[in-house]
Parts: structure tokens; sequence; C-alpha cells
């Protein structure tokens, strides 16, 4: 069984046959945080885009563990001149590793970062479809709702779907329920909410709205697991 353990935010780790990773590390800073950076002990960093809210604590916990940091290229780049190991990928490419396929799909949002006042473009931001033990997931990093998501469930068997419901910056919560009925994955489970007061979402809503369209979808509590 592999296993996603909610982390608070877009944060989640990932664990299956040959693969211990973390999606948007962002926990120092983070009041829904349910680990420490400190604790985290992987192999493989997923980072969809450059906002501090998602490359989080990414350089110290790939710095410290010598995790490989999987981004798309601007980013990855920008992590690589910061000392961490990276794997540099881009939308719509794929690649093989140990544990599985990983591609990164579009999404539509921004990836600067602020230092010193002075904004750092990081290129695209991305989602990512993450196989492991033979089923794949799909963390939608932070995105609007858009159209390719139809081709997505068409063309992907997803089992898990991360979505982002709280609005704003991201989808809203009825976006995100019609993100899902476009991807009909096996299970989905809403992200990127209540961390911040523009982003206040009701997850049981989400939930009740999805599993009326007879799709799966569960409520993860920071620090709660799931196995599929
Ligand atoms: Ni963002
Ligand atoms: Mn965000």
């Amino acid at each position: 069984m592999a296993k996603l353990t909610y982390l608070g935010h877009s944060a989640f780790l990932i664990e299956g046959e040959g693969l211990k990773g973390i999606f948007d590390p962002f926990l120092s800073g983070n009041p829904q945080a349910a680990m420490k950076p400190e604790e985290v002990e992987v192999d493989y960093i997923f980072v969809t885009h450059g906002h501090a809210d998602h490359l989080g604590d990414a350089l110290d916990i790939a710095k410290r563990t010598g995790a490989t940091i999987i981004a798309p290229y601007e980013l990855a780049s920008y992590c690589q001149a910061r000392g961490a190991n990276a794997h540099p990928m881009h939308i719509g490419g794929s690649y093989k590793f140990p544990f599985g396929r990983v591609k990164l799909t579009p999404a539509h949002h921004g990836s600067a970062i602020v230092e010193d006042g002075n904004i750092i473009y990081l290129g695209m931001p991305c989602g990512f479809l993450v196989d492991v033990e033979g089923k794949t997931v799909y963390h939608a990093g932070d995105t609007g709702l858009f159209a390719e998501l139809s081709m997505l469930g068409e063309r992907e068997n997803i089992e898990v779907a991360l979505l982002p419901i709280g609005g704003n910056f991201t989808m809203d919560l009825m976006d995100a329920v019609y993100a899902a009925s476009l991807l009909r994955p096996r299970l989905a489970i809403p992200m990127h909410y209540k961390t911040f007061p523009v982003i206040e979402a009701d997850p049981e809503e989400f939930r009740r709205h999805v599993e009326a369209l007879g799709i799966g979808a569960k409520v993860l509590n920071p620090g709660e697991s799931v196995e599929f």
C-alpha cells in the first residue's frame, strides 16, 4: 500500500515502494503544519512553484537529507544554485524515476519569489502526476480551473487527486468540485484552505458535493493519512 499524509496547506508526504517524498513542504510559518521541517526524512521533494507557501522549507530539507528537488526547470535551477540537488523538468514532460513516472501538468498561476523586495521569476508553475506502486496521484499545485483537466481525466487513471479549494489564489470550492468531475479520481482530497483568512473554505462541503457526483472524497486533518 502507498500512503499520503496531509501536513497542512498543500504539503503532503507520499510514501510507497521506492518512494519517500513530500509535496510543497511549507512547514515553518505554517500554522497548520503537522511536522517540523527537521523531522522530514525523504528522498524526493516535489515543488509546484516558487511561492513561499509551496517552496517552503524545500531547500533546508534538501540540503540536510540530500533529497532531490523535482520542479520546473527555472525553479530547479534556482534550487541548484542554492546548493540543493534538483531534477529539472517541464510542463508536459515525464520521466521514469526508480519508483515510477513523474509528469508535470499545467497550472494557471504564478511562480515568483520576492527577495529583498525584488521579484525573481521562476518560470511556469506546475502540477504533478506521480506514479507509485502503479497508481497515479495528481497534485494540482496552485491553479485555477482549466479545460485540459478533462484530458487528464480521459488519459490518466487517477487514483487520488489533491485539489485546492480555498479560492482567491486558486480555484474555489465549487470550481474544485467541477475539476473533480473532469478528473474522475478514485478519491479527491481538498487542500490549500484555511491557512490564511482569504482562503477560508469548508472542506466537508467539498466532500459532500464530490460524493454527490459518485466520486470518493476525504477530508484529511493535518497529520492524518490515507492508504491507496
Ligand atoms: Ni501560489
Ligand atoms: Mn499557494
